[in-house]
């Protein structure tokens, strides 16, 4: 499998309809590899020919533009004080050809907004969306309110998980709220930084097997993502990996899985 931007571009639903398919990452366990995932998709998708939108939901620590050495002009805190429209906050990632809407770090409003204040930003969003084939939410970790209300508020939700048993705790967790929050919603597993195929998979299974049990239900495997080099090189360089490193390994398991996203198949419980 090579890294080329050739997926066939099908979302699920008409865009035309209802706006692009909104698709939110959480982890619950913070450094898992969330905002770098979303970064990777937001850029497979828009080089498939996607109009795609990467929001930086994580309120008041904005990750996007740091990891990809950004300084945008505007960002969500000047969304949220009412001073400029969301769409005309948004940037244009050239090198990426995707647009980005940024956090902003160390805002303390942001990551206090109300709900009331977040259900205005949703609102506005889901009229942006509507621009966008493809709009990936990039949350923040933990599980506090706004974390969960951003996944309930996507159209499906990938949960990243890594072999660490604090981060297997999270992610089901996240799983388990999802599904009160959201009976019948799209939960989507990645296992990130694996050591191998194998250990991913063995990874998948004990998430797999603590929410058939518990929960009652089993969450689909979106792909496993090896623990590769290039991901922290791209990352301490501040530059994609797609641009980076594209023909790594994992730039086709993330192409993987951004095809397998937007071409769901029926959850089998
Ligand atoms: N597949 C991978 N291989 C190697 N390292 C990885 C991989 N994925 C992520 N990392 C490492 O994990 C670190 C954290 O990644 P990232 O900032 O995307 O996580 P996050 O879940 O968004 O963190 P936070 O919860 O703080 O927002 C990166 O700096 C990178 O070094
Ligand atoms: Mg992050």
């Amino acid at each position: 499998m090579t890294a080329s931007p050739s997926l066939p571009p099908a979302p699920v639903r008409s865009p035309r309809e209802r706006g692009g398919e909104i698709i939110a990452i959480a982890s619950g366990k913070g450094g898992v590899g969330k905002t770098w995932l979303a970064i990777t998709l937001a850029h497979v998708w828009a080089r498939a020919g996607l109009r795609t939108l990467l929001f930086d939901g994580d309120l008041g620590l904005a990750n996007v533009d740091i990891q990809l050495g950004l300084t945008p002009e505007h960002d969500l805190s000047a969304v949220v004080a009412g001073r400029i429209s969301l769409a005309s906050a948004t940037t244009c990632y050239a090198a990426g050809g995707f647009d980005i809407l940024a956090g902003r770090s160390g805002s303390g409003s942001l990551s206090a907004l109300s709900p009331e204040a977040l259900e205005a930003l949703l609102s506005d969003l889901r009229i942006a969306a509507r621009r966008y084939e493809a709009i990936v939410l990039d949350l923040g970790a933990g599980l506090d309110r706004s974390v969960r209300r951003m996944a309930t508020f996507a159209h499906r939700l990938v949960v990243v998980v890594t072999d660490d048993p604090t981060s297997l705790t999270d992610a089901y967790a996240v799983l388990k709220l999802y599904a009160a929050d959201h009976p019948g919603g799209d939960a989507r597993v990645v296992v990130n930084q694996a050591a191998s195929r194998a250990a991913g998979e063995r990874t998948f299974a004990t998430l797999e097997r603590a929410s058939r049990t518990f929960l009652g239900r089993t969450p689909l495997l979106a792909g496993i993502i090896r623990r590769d080099e290039h991901v922290r090189d791209a990352i301490r360089r501040q530059s994609p990996l797609l641009l980076r490193h594209p023909i790594a390994a994992v730039a086709a398991e993330v192409e993987a899985i951004a095809r397998e996203l937007l071409h769901p198949v029926v959850a089998g419980t």
